[in-house]
């Protein structure tokens, strides 16, 4: 893998709504769906050994969020932890509602042994995303589930009803207890060694395994009937590694990502980045047997592996033959993701086609270039974005914003772009403009892969490349088909 080069995504955000407005939309007509969710300590064994899982109603991976366009979803959520718990919708736009976004800051947490409600409204959304809870490191011990938002019936999708739909959660796991990880840079880390791995200014420790739907390695088994064709809703649930996903002798047609309708090419393999979704099409075309699910960590000296199996309904027979290998190098994961278009006549949630939103026309009113890095402050490693350290604020900003208490925040408090000087540690607020329509730059110098996700929002990918960005690389931009989602890896 090739070391020390500067890695550049670009993104164009559309600010929809300042994120101070204070605008509620209640959609009336849409139907609701109700949840009630008791969030629960159980022990699971995902790879063999007890470990303390966070369960929801009892559930390791959570229930999945069924649901069509624009429905309105209400969950009441009891928090039965000894922590506060904070969800969040990966994906799911929040237009006007940026303020119960799910993110520390923004929404406050639900207090042990209390319940809130969250509402939301799956306005003008199609396709996979997923739910993870975004407090104190949760995500290592579960409380993550699948979302999927269908079309309303009238509107056309650009590809046959699928025989089933299967939502396959992916992540690197670790099998430390939740109960004996220690707190460390806001995070909860596995294990006492860790802390002093971390203090030394080193990365998150190596995982243990890979689970498939909350299962190890050759457990998660996906029934499929000879000669029909599924849908495979895959999303990425992990903390740290890109994960590549293959199918023993099948190939994947790809045609969704976090919303947007992608032009249908095939891929043997995918690569997909933390935080991110991917929707495939797969024909059981294949003699009937039992073939395997191969999912492997990328860009790591050490690769992970774990399998589950594709049964063929009418199968005696187990998966036999090679585990189908991974792609090894950066630039075939860098030509694929040029490569995953959207379909500029596929209908996405409205009937008009996607391509009839001329993004590539719409002045671009600001730039801002976000670089990551990391450092160490009072003995903790800490990471920063424009030399900017996050530190949580006691008042919610929305709440601080909408009382008007001063002090709490500064807006411009992170510069536009990276800045010399050491890692400072504040309470960054940037601020934007209603209807701004901003071109972001994502800069990685840090010699481990990004995935950096715009919670409440999506974006075009319109380019991304290896060296330093620079203004010649508008000029490759791509202004027609790129896909909007939520969620951009950038290589180091
Ligand atoms: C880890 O969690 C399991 C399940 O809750 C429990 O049985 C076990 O004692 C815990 N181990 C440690 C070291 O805390
Ligand atoms: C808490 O749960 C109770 C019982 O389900 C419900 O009546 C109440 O409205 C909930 N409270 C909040 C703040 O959501
Ligand atoms: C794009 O969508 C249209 C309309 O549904 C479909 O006919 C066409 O095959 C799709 N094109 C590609 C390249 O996937
Ligand atoms: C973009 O700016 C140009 C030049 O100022 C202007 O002519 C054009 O109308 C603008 N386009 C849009 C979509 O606002």
């Amino acid at each position: 893998m090739e070391k020390h080069q500067l890695l550049w995504s670009f993104a164009m955000l559309w600010v929809f709504a300042s994120p101070f407005s204070r605008v509620w939309v209640v959609n009336g007509e849409s139907p609701y769906r109700f949840y009630d969710w008791h969030i629960t300590y159980g022990t699971i064994r995902p790879l063999g050994v007890p470990q303390e899982g966070i369960l929801i109603n009892g559930q390791f991976p959570g229930p999945e969020i069924y649901s069509v366009t624009n429905d309105n979803i209400v969950i009441n959520l009891h928090n039965n932890l000894r922590e506060p718990f904070l969800i969040s919708m990966n994906g799911i736009l929040q237009r006007k509602d940026s303020w119960k976004d799910g993110m520390y800051g923004t929404t406050c947490p639900v207090p042990p042994g209390k319940n809130h409600t969250i509402t939301m409204h799956f306005k003008d959304q199609i396709g996979s995303f997923f739910y993870f809870p975004s407090l104190n490191f949760h995500k290592a011990a579960g409380g993550f589930g699948a979302i999927r938002i269908q079309s309303r019936p009238m509107i056309p999708v650009p590809f046959d009803p699928p025989a089933g739909d299967y939502s396959v959660l992916i992540g690197d796991w670790y099998k430390t207890n939740y109960t004996v990880k220690i707190h460390c840079l806001n995070f909860i880390l596995p294990s006492l060694i860790l802390k002093k791995i971390m203090d030394g200014g080193n990365r998150l420790l190596f995982p243990d395994s890979i689970l498939i739907n909350g299962q190890g390695s050759n457990s998660a088994s996906f029934d499929v009937e000879p000669g029909k064709t599924y849908r495979l809703r895959i999303s990425n649930i992990g903390l740290q590694n890109t994960l590549n996903f293959r199918i023993q002798g099948h190939k994947m047609k790809l045609v969704e990502v976090e919303g947007t309708h992608t032009q249908q090419n095939t891929y043997t393999s995918l690569d997909i980045h933390v935080g991110q979704s991917y929707s495939v099409l797969i024909t059981a075309d294949q003699t009937s047997k039992d073939y395997f699910i191969a999912v492997s960590t990328r860009f790591t000296s050490q690769v992970l592996e774990s399998t589950a199996i594709l049964h063929y309904t009418n199968s005696q027979q187990k998966p036999s033959g090679s585990i189908p290998e991974a792609p090894t190098d950066e630039t075939w994961s860098l030509n694929q993701a040029r490569s995953i278009r959207m379909n500029l006549t596929a209908s996405g949630p409205r009937p008009n086609p996607q391509g009839s939103y001329h993004y590539g026309e719409i002045n671009v009113t600001r730039t801002i270039r976000l670089a990551n890095s990391a450092g160490l402050i009072n003995h903790k490693q800490r990471y920063a974005v424009n030399k900017v350290s996050f530190v949580p604020a006691d008042t919610p900003l929305k709440l601080a914003d909408h009382f008007k208490i001063e002090g709490v925040f500064e807006l411009g408090s992170i510069p536009d772009k990276n800045v010399q000087g050491p890692i400072q540690l504040k309470t960054a607020v940037m601020a934007a403009d209603f209807r701004d329509f901003v071109e972001i730059v994502f800069e990685n110098k840090e010699g481990i892969l990004q995935s950096w996700h715009l919670n409440g929002y999506f974006f075009f990918v319109v380019g991304m490349d290896k060296g330093t960005w620079h203004d010649a690389a508008r000029k490759q931009y791509n202004l027609q088909d790129a896909v909007a989602r939520s969620t951009v890896q950038v290589m180091d």
